[in-house]
């Protein structure tokens, strides 16, 4: 069971990621060119419909653009695990690309874990967008599976719009149904998947 009902918070006292990780994935983001070898579709995380489905929003349609999830290598996780948290799923870099015409991330839900996240480049000037389906709830729980994806932005109903700040930690909640609107630029950020009991917001104190 999820416990806690928030979108994202920032986590100003988590250290700053040193100079040589983000030159680092300037160098692997920059080089990252064939779509096809993406380990989060092969690794099965995520599916083809995730990655190519159209979507529209204001009743114009596009294809997606989608996260790619790229590995930092055995230094950077060890880096994670003495500076940030010692039990993650995974973590990694991601950039986010598609199409050079398309700006629109889709809405989807990751997951059942949270997501520890820091950008390094905004992609533009994008924000990203928690959403509600009317038929479903804000907190998609077990029994929904993952990487569910809706593809009408015109059918939801938009519950919180934000620019992430850039260069810091912070704690986003992937049950709900989020996408990113307006990239139009390279857009990478550091991810740390995390399993939701690090994370108990609970004021039960019975
Ligand atoms: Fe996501």
């Amino acid at each position: 069971m999820l416990p806690s009902v928030f979108t994202w918070l920032p986590l100003p006292n988590l250290p700053k990621v040193p100079e040589r990780f983000i030159d680092l994935a300037h160098k692997l983001g920059h080089a990252k060119e064939d779509p096809s070898s993406d380990s989060l579709i092969t690794d099965g995380t995520i599916d083809m419909e995730y990655k190519t489905r159209i979507v529209t929003k204001n009743g114009k349609s596009q294809v997606t653009r989608c996260q790619e999830r790229i590995d930092m290598g055995q230094e950077w996780n060890e880096w994670v695990r003495d500076n940030i948290i010692n039990d993650f799923i995974e973590t990694s870099l991601r950039i986010n690309t598609g199409p050079e015409q398309s700006t629109l991330h889709g809405p989807h839900i990751d997951g059942e874990f949270y997501r520890i996240y820091y950008l390094i480049d905004r992609g533009g000037d994008p924000e990203t967008v928690f959403y509600h389906h009317p038929e479903h709830p804000i907190l998609f729980g077990k029994g929904l599976e993952r990487g569910r994806v809706w593809s009408n932005v015109d059918d939801l109903i938009e519950i919180e719009r934000v620019k992430f700040p850039v260069g810091q930690w912070l704690i986003f909640n992937g049950i709900i149904l989020h996408g990113i609107e307006n990239v139009t630029g390279p857009r990478l950020n550091f991810n740390i998947s995390v399993w939701p009991k690090h994370f108990d917001f609970s004021i039960n104190n019975k």
